[in-house]
């Protein structure tokens, strides 16, 4: 027996990075799992990888900041599967520059695929959480979005907007037994074994040394598991939160 079986999740995002693994640690606990992404190729990784491990999931190619295609989305999931009973709202996309070279362009990427697609994914699934009597909602926060990150002032907006996002709906929708919580990860992706790799060691080291264990956390184990009891009724009186899931970075500063 799963903690989530029978139930339908979305996620925005899993054909790469964190939502990869969160997706599989989902389905590990028994829940049907479909993607939005905008890149086909790895999308099709996507399903190739929760085929191969014996999982339910779909995919559908679309982007989170138009509303349209996350309506599309979710009508699709619904045909499918009948409901939605879980969101997890992981895609983002940003460009690293310092607060005076940022550009409305820099702006407008972030909030249009953190904050606008979040909020398009909720507005979509609202309708079978009241239908269902329940819901869960998972956003994306970050360390960069409480106490700020140098070079990161476009997603710092963002991501301390999605905190407030997060506490605001999770007052309208608590009366409809629907929790909405946020995390902010630290964990090992793509990108971040390539700064591993391409960045000189003592940088490396700093930005290790900020976490106590002294590495990144695994995107299913670490993070996955998590996202998987905010997703189940274990944590039905969780809700407005932020959870550092973070080894401990966010204790440092
Ligand atoms: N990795 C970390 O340590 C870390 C730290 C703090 C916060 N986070 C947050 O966790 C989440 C996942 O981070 P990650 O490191 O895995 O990022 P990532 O860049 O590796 O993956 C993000 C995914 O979102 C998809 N995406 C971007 N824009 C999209 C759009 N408009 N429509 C559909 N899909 C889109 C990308 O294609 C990609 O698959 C993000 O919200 C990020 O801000 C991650």
């Amino acid at each position: 027996m799963g903690k989530l079986d029978g139930k339908v999740a979305v996620i925005s995002g899993a054909g790469y990075g964190l939502g990869r693994g969160i997706a599989i640690a989902l389905a590990k606990e028994g829940a049907k799992v479909a993607t939005i992404g905008r890149t086909r190729e790895k999308l099709e990784d996507f399903q190739k990888d929760m085929d191969s491990r014996g999982f339910e999931a779909m995919y559908f190619v679309g982007d989170v900041s138009k509303r349209e295609s996350v309506n599309e989305f979710i009508d699709e999931v619904v045909a499918k599967w009948g409901t939605v009973d879980i969101d997890i709202n992981n895609a983002m996309c940003y460009n690293m520059r310092s607060f005076i070279e940022t550009t409305d362009e820099d702006i407008d990427k972030i909030f249009d695929s953190s904050v606008r697609g979040t909020v398009y994914m909720m507005q979509a699934c609202y309708p079978y959480f009241k239908k269902n009597g329940a819901g869960k909602v998972v956003n994306f926060s970050s360390i960069a979005g409480q106490y700020g990150m140098v070079d990161h002032s476009s997603y710092a907006i963002a991501k301390a907007g999605l905190s407030g996002l997060t506490r605001a709906v999770a007052l309208e929708w608590g009366a409809d037994n629907i929790q909405v919580n946020a995390i902010a990860p630290a964990g090992a992706t793509p990108a971040w074994y390539k700064f591993e790799k391409e960045q000189p060691k003592e940088i490396v080291e700093a930005f290790l040394n900020q976490i106590p264990a002294h590495k990144m956390g695994d995107p299913e184990k670490d993070i996955g598991r998590v996202v998987a009891f905010l997703s189940s009724e274990d944590s039905n009186w969780i809700t407005s939160r932020t959870i550092f899931v973070d080894g401990g970075q966010g204790a440092i500063r």
